[in-house]
């Protein structure tokens, strides 16, 4: 999804953060800014400055209001038949974008090591009080901060987008006979189209967790996580 589609796409409640608060976001999600629609927000031109603040909604969410993500999260399991593929047992396991936790539970029992990289600093402080002997570390899925060939599975649920350079980056810090599962990748489509196997269960199968209603009021309408693209990590000539 591009800037502009993410504007478009902006849940509702992204009307409670300010064009301060987009400024308070590392640079690495300002990065994803047009230079053009930076400059016009930064001029005044109201339609750009509201785009600023839809196209960013969820990073601020994870950064600024880190429990407002958790309890999304927290309503909406993930669906079982996907933690019944995940080949954990006794691998290293690598999860990318672990956010608060919500896959990170069902994996530290069974690994045999887990690393966890999350960029939010929020959303680790949570993460670390529900698992705590995960090795948690900063990072982004651009470079992660993990060594090459690491990771027996490298896994990540409802965070990799449609990227080549990041789906290369996953494949540096799994090894060689290792196995890559995305749940919920934003565009199952583009990973199948390139080869990944592609499971989609039931979302109805799901049941959701007591919530506050006002949570749909701010993020639209819950989704459990129900797709799964895999692969093994292709070996390099
Ligand atoms: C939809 S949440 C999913 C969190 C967690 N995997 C889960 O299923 O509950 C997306 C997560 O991706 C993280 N994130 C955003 N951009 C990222 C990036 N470029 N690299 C790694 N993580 C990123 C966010 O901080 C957030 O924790």
């Amino acid at each position: 999804m591009d800037y502009f589609q993410a504007a478009s796409a902006a849940p509702p409640g992204w009307r409670r953060y300010t064009l301060e608060d987009v400024a308070r976001l590392p640079n690495q999600y300002l990065a994803t800014v047009p230079v053009a629609e930076r400059e016009a927000a930064e001029r005044g031109d109201a339609e750009a400055a509201e785009r600023l603040r839809r196209a960013l909604f969820w990073p601020m969410v994870y950064e600024l209001e880190p429990q407002l993500w958790d309890a999304v999260s927290q309503a909406e399991p993930i669906h079982p038949g996907i933690l019944a593929k995940l080949e954990v047992e006794g691998r290293r396991v690598l999860e990318v974008a672990a956010g608060s936790g919500r896959l990170t539970v069902y994996l530290c029992p069974r690994a045999d090591e887990l690393v966890c990289v999350e960029p939010s600093a929020g959303l680790r402080r949570i993460l670390v009080t529900r698992c705590p002997s995960a090795d948690i570390r900063a990072g982004f899925a651009q470079a992660l901060p993990v060594e090459d060939g690491w990771a027996e599975l490298t896994v990540c649920c409802a965070s990799i987008q449609p990227d080549p350079r990041v789906v290369l980056e996953l494949e540096r810090v799994t090894a060689p006979d290792g196995i890559l599962m995305l749940i919920s990748p934003e565009n199952p489509d583009w990973f199948q189209a390139r080869g990944w196997e592609r499971l989609t269960f039931d979302p109805s199968d799901v049941v959701l967790n007591p919530h506050d209603p006002e949570l749909e009021k701010i993020v639209g309408p819950l989704d459990p996580p129900h797709e799964l693209v895999w692969r093994e990590r292709r070996h390099r000539r």
